[in-house]
């Protein structure tokens, strides 16, 4: 059987690090989607962003996650923290295996998390520490609707790598 897994969240909630960590365990390969498509575009994300721009991003995105979910190869996935919400991607997903993981932390651990990340993630780079909180509290809730049609929410906040995994592995069919 094709084992297919999809890790979903929030940016700076651990879906490359623990799909990464996973796919070792399962030894099975592992794509992040972000780098597929920087790879695949040579270009880095906040580039893409300001030109073409982050409709041509999400185009990219969404093309690439389904010719992803079509192949016939075992594989961990690692979704962008927006990638759920758009162009019908969660009905992608859902479509195409049981084993889809949203990576579920609160908005203080994601906004410690996200602290000195700022710079690289166009979404979040102009805004300062102390916005943080506020812009991540809004953006949840408008994303939270998508992230939880994922089959499993694996609450991970104060959780180490390997815990979130175990977590994931005993909900694997
Ligand atoms: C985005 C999250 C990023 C990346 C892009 C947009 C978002 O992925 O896809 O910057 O809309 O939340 P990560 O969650 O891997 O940082």
């Amino acid at each position: 059987m094709k084992r297919l897994i999809v890790l979903l969240g929030y940016m700076g909630s651990g879906k490359s690090r623990v799909g990464q960590e996973l796919a070792q365990r399962l030894n099975i390969p592992f794509t992040d989607l972000d780098q597929y498509l920087e790879t695949r575009l040579q270009m880095g994300i906040p580039e893409l962003f300001k030109s073409p721009g982050e409709l041509f991003f999400r185009k990219k995105e969404h093309e690439f996650l389904r010719d992803l979910l079509e192949e016939e190869t075992p594989r961990v996935i690692s979704l962008g923290g927006g990638t759920p919400c758009y162009a019908g991607n969660m009905d992608l997903v859902k479509k195409a295996t049981p084993n889809s993981f949203y990576l579920q932390h609160s908005i203080p651990s994601l906004a410690k998390r996200l602290e000195s990340e700022r710079d690289h993630r166009p979404l979040i780079s102009h805004l300062r520490r102390e916005e943080l909180s506020e812009f991540i509290g809004k953006h949840l809730f408008e994303r939270v609707p998508f992230y939880t049609k994922a089959a499993h929410s694996i609450p991970c906040d104060g959780k180490t790598p390997g815990e979130i995994l175990v977590d994931i592995e005993k909900k694997l069919v």
